[in-house]
């Protein structure tokens, strides 16, 4: 069923104008606070974002950020990084987490990449996000979660197989473990 899941995932970017309920928001947030993190420090915290004026400024974030007008909800997944060394991996797996959530749970959900990016010559997507959600300086942001109800026009790409070439037995470079499915 896990696999089903997996298979499922995919990112919408397109989303109806309906609300998420309540108890979907904290099925979401619940998700992300269950991860896993390195010495269980768990240095992530969820900025959860559903005020309109809010989400057109996330969405001018950076480019390809532009999808989370329309979502419903925005996540900001949020780290202190004077915890742990590792909240780049911790925070990976809380929105990892969120994304499988929402998939679960019937919504359309895309991860807007905010590490490492710039929202201008002069300010990063970071540091912009950090303005808008009014975050204190020790925290970095990692990415939003944009999540929705898919817009039924946002036809699901695709799936492609997974690549077993990526698969190696024992060494590097022996092959896949196992034979593609016949
Ligand atoms: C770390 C990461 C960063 C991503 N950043 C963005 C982004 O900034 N904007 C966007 O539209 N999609 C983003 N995506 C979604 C990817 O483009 C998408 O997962 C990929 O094309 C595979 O498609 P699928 O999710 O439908 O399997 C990101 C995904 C990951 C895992």
């Amino acid at each position: 069923m896990f696999i089903e899941l997996l298979t499922r995932r995919t990112s919408v970017r397109s989303f109806t104008d309906d609300t998420l309920t309540r108890d979907e928001i904290d099925a979401l947030v619940e998700a992300g606070l269950r991860s896993p993190s390195s010495r269980r420090i768990d240095p992530w915290e969820f900025v959860v974002v559903t005020e309109k004026d809010t989400l057109h400024g996330l969405a001018e974030a950076k480019p390809g950020a532009e999808f989370l007008a329309g979502a419903a909800v925005a996540i900001a997944v949020i780290a202190d990084t004077t915890m742990t060394d590792v909240w780049v991996e911790d925070c990976s797996i809380a929105a990892s987490n969120i994304w499988l959530a929402a998939t679960d749970l019937g919504l359309g959900a895309c991860w807007a990449q905010v590490r490492n990016r710039s929202h201008s010559d002069s300010l990063s997507a970071g540091e912009y996000v950090r303005q808008l959600l009014a975050i204190p300086d020790r925290y970095a942001v990692e990415a939003v979660m944009g999540i929705g109800r898919p817009a039924p026009s946002d036809a699901p790409a695709p799936r492609r197989a997974p690549d077993r070439t990526k698969i190696h037995r024992e060494r590097f470079g022996n092959g896949p473990t196992q034979e593609p499915d016949q």
